[in-house]
C-alpha cells in the first residue's frame, strides 16, 4: 500500500526520494510524487501510473533541486489514481505539503469545517484536509500545529509534513501506521518501510502512535502527545541491502522462493539446542497447559498458513485449534476468553484486519501471541508475544519465503506447547524436531523440481481456470496454491477438498482442464488417487504432488511432481515449493508484473 520516504539534509532531495520510493514499489501503489523546498517555495511533482513516469517528469530526478523534501507512493482509497489525487497534497497556498499513508476517518466532517473557512479544495483525498488543517493551525511553531492536527484527525495515519517556513526541516506523525526516522550524519530521513532508507542508514527510531517527531539534518526531536520530549533509543536494522536487491534474479519471488531454505534455517536454528526446542516467548507450561483452545486469526497467505497449522498443533496438542480470516473474526462471536490462546500470523505486523482482530481477542481475555517478520511492526508490539520469522525483507507482493517460516515458527510453537502438555512421548519429540531440523535440507532438494514446474507451466499456461485439491493439510496447501496462481498469473484459480469435488465443483471439468492434486501424505494416496480418477475420466489434464515413497502413477495419466519423503505433519512446507514455481512460472509466461501484479499491495492497511 502507500508508501512514504523523506530526507532533509544537505545533500539533492530529489534522487534520494526516487530512489527510495522505487524500494517501496513492491507495496502496490497506482501513483507517486515528490515535494521539496526548491529555495522559493515548494515544488510538487506528480504522476499517475509507475514510478518511471515521475522519474521522467523530474528529469532523473534532476528537478526539483534541494534538499529537503518528501516523497510518496499512492495506493488509492479516497479518489481514483490521478495526478491530482496523488501526494504530496498542498494547502491552498502551497506552503505545507504533506503525503499521507492511513485513512482519515473524519475527513468529511473536517472537509466540511475547512470549507466554512473559505477553504477551497482541488482533490478527492482525506490527505488534502491535513494540509489545508496543518495551515489553519500554524501559528509559527511546528509542533503546535501538529499537535493540533493530531487532536482532531480520526483514523489512521503516517504523515510526513514539509512547511515553507521552514524549508530545513521535515514534521512526521502517526497514529495506527507505521513511521520510521532514519538517522544519517548531517541528514536524517523519514520513512514508512526501512527499505526505503536502507542504503542510507541502519539506525532508526520507530515512531510511536501519536508521537510527533520534527527533524532538521542535524537533529531530530520526539515529542509525545503531551508536548514532552521523548528520549528515543536507536535501533539497529540487520536487513543488508542485498537482501532487498534481486541479486542476478528476474523477480524477487523467484529470488525468494530459492531463499527459502535459509530463511527456514533462519527461523529455526536459534530456536533449537541441545535436540530441544527453545522459544524466546513468555509461556510457561503452566500457562501452555491452562489453554483449552487455539484460535489462529490471518489474511491472505498467513491465513492459510494458520489453516495448515492448525491441522499440526490440533494433532499435537489434542484441543481444538480454529484459524479463522482476521477480517471475519470479529463477526464470528469467537469463543474465546482467558483459556484461550490467539495468534496471529503477519508477515508484515501491519494489516489492518489482522490488528483488529488482535485488538479484539485481547479485549476477550485471550492471551495472544503474533508469528511476524517485520520487526517492531505493530502486531508485535501490540501482541502479549511474538515470535519472529527471520524471512529478512519480502519485497515481491506473493509471499513464499515468509509463508515458509511462519509454517516452521508454528511447527516449533506445537513442537514446544506439545512437549509441556505431554501430549508426545519423548521418542515422539525427539523425531519431531529433528523433522522440523531437517526441513532446510529438504526444501533445498524440493527446488531441483524447478524445471518440472517449468514445463508444466509451458503446457497449462493458457489455461483459463486451474483447480487444485488435496486432503487435510494439503487441502490448506492447496488453498495456497490457488491463490499465488490467481494473484500473479490472473489466472481463475479454486481450491476444493479433494473429496468435496464431487458436490458440485465437478460439473466445470472439460476436456483439458488443469487438475494439480497434493498427496504429501501416503495414507491419503489412495483417496486422493480416487478423486483424481473421476476428474481424469471427465477429460482433465492432471498433475500430481507426490512422495518419493509413493506408487508411480505417471503410467494413470497423471503428471507426478515427487517431493522428498519427510514427517507428514510438516509436508505443507515442501508440498507448496511446485505450487509457488507453477504460478511464477504460468504468470512469466503470460507475460505479467509478477513482483507487482495488478490491484494488490503488500502490506494493507485498511480494513
Ligand atoms: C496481502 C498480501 C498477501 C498477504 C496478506 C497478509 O493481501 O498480498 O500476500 O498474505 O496481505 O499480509 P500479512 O503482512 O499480514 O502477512
Amino acid at each position: 500500500m502507500c508508501g512514504i520516504v523523506g530526507y532533509v539534509g544537505r545533500k539533492a532531495a530529489t534522487p534520494i526520494l526516487l530512489e527510495g520510493l522505487k524500494k517501496l514499489e513492491y507495496r502496490g501503489y497506482d501513483s507517486a510524487g515528490v515535494a521539496v523546498w526548491n529555495g522559493e517555495k515548494i515544488e510538487v511533482e506528480k504522476a499517475k501510473g509507475r514510478l518511471r513516469v515521475l522519474v521522467e517528469k523530474t528529469d532523473n530526478g534532476a528537478f526539483p533541486v534541494g534538499s529537503a523534501g518528501i516523497g510518496h507512493t499512492r495506493w488509492s482509497t479516497h479518489g481514483k489514481p490521478s495526478d491530482i489525487n496523488s501526494h504530496p497534497q498542498t494547502s491552498g497556498t502551497g506552503r505545507t505539503a504533506v503525503v499521507h499513508n492511513g485513512i482519515i476517518e473524519n475527513y468529511m466532517e473536517l472537509k466540511e469545517y475547512l470549507a466554512s473557512q473559505g477553504v477551497t479544495f482541488v482533490s478527492e483525498t482525506d490527505t488534502e484536509v491535513v494540509a489545508h488543517l496543518f495551515e489553519h493551525y500554524y501559528k509559527g511553531d511546528l509542533l503546535e500545529a501538529a499537535e493540533r492536527v493530531a487532536s482532531v484527525l480520526e483514523g489512521s495515519y503516517a504523515l510526513g509534513i514539509l512547511v515553507a517556513d521552514h524549508p530545513d526541516t521535515l514534521v512526521a506523525m502517526r497514529h495506527d501506521s507505521p513511521l520510521i526516522i532514519g538517522l544519517g550524519e548531517d541528514e536524517n530521513f523519514i520513512a514508512s518501510d526501512v527499505t526505503a532508507i536502507l542504503e542510507h542508514t541502519r539506525s532508526v527510531y520507530y515512531i510511536e502512535d501519536k508521537e510527533i517527531a520534527i527533524l532538521t539534518g542535524a537533529s531530530v526531536e520526539v515529542y509525545d502527545q503531551h508536548s514532552r520530549r521523548v528520549k528515543k533509543t536507536p535501533s539497529h536494522i540487520d536487513w543488508d541491502v542485498q537482501a532487498a536487491e534481486k541479486g542476478g534474479y528476474e523477480h524477487f519471488m523467484l529470488k525468494e522462493i530459492m531463499e527459502q531454505p535459509a530463511a527456514v534455517q533462519a527461523t529455526i536454528s536459534p530456536r533449537i539446542k541441545n535436540g530441544r526446542v527453545e522459544l524466546e516467548i513468555p509461556l510457561s507450561d503452566e500457562d501452555i497447559r491452562s489453554f483449552d483452545r487455539i484460535y489462529i486469526a490471518a489474511c491472505g497467505s498467513a491465513y492459510y498458513v494458520g489453516c495448515a497449522a492448525a491441522r499440526v498443533l490440533e494433532t499435537l496438542l489434542h484441543i481444538p485449534v480454529l484459524t479463522q480470516l482476521a477480517s471475519e473474526f470479529r463477526y464470528q462471536s469467537p469463543l474465546v476468553d482467558e483459556r484461550t490462546l490467539v495468534i496471529i500470523i503477519s508477515q508484515s505486523g501491519e494489516t489492518a484486519d489482522s490488528r483488529a482482530a488482535l485488538r479484539e481477542a485481547k479485549r476477550l481475555g485471550a492471551r495472544t501471541l503474533a508469528i511476524v517478520n517485520v520487526v517492531g511492526s505493530a502486531i508485535a508490539k501490540e501482541a502479549d508475544m511474538s515470535l519472529y520469522t527471520w524471512a529478512g525483507p519480502e519485497i515481491a507482493v506473493a509471499t513464499t519465503k515468509a509463508y515458509s517460516t511462519q509454517l516452521a515458527a508454528l511447527y516449533l510453537l506445537g513442537i514446544r506447547m506439545a512437549e509441556a502438555r505431554g501430549t508426545v512421548t519423548p521418542e515422539r519429540y525427539g523425531e519431531l524436531v529433528a523433522a522440523v531440523e531437517a526441513l532446510p535440507g529438504l526444501i533445498e532438494k524440493t527446488l531441483g523440481i524447478k524445471e518440472q514446474t517449468q514445463q508444466l507451466a509451458s503446457r497449462w499456461f493458457s489455461a483459463e481456470h486451474v483447480f487444485f485439491i488435496g486432503r487435510g493439510i494439503d487441502y490448506a496447501v492447496s488453498l495456497e496454491g490457488a491463490l499465488k496462481l490467481k494473484e500473479i498469473s490472473y489466472t481463475m484459480s479454486e481450491a476444493y477438498a479433494a473429496g468435496e469435488l464431487k458436490h458440485g465443483p465437478i460439473s466445470l471439468i472439460v476436456d483439458g482442464t488443469p487438475v494439480i492434486a497434493v498427496i504429501s501424505d501416503n495414507r491419503l494416496f489412495e483417496k486422493t488417487l480416487s478423486n483424481i480418477k473421476e476428474v481424469s475420466a471427465r477429460g482433465a489434464s492432471v498433475a500430481a504432488i507426490v512422495c518419493e515413497s509413493a506408487r508411480d502413477i505417471s503410467g494413470e495419466g497423471v503428471t507426478p511432481l515427487t517431493i522428498p519423503d519427510c514427517e507428514p505433519l510438516f509436508a505443507a512446507s515442501l508440498s507448496v515449493i511446485p505450487l509457488q514455481l507453477l504460478s511464477y512460472y504460468i504468470a512469466s509466461l503470460k507475460g505479467c508484473d509478477i513482483d507487482k501484479p495488478r490491484n494488490l499491495a503488500k502490506s494493507v492497511t485498511v480494513e
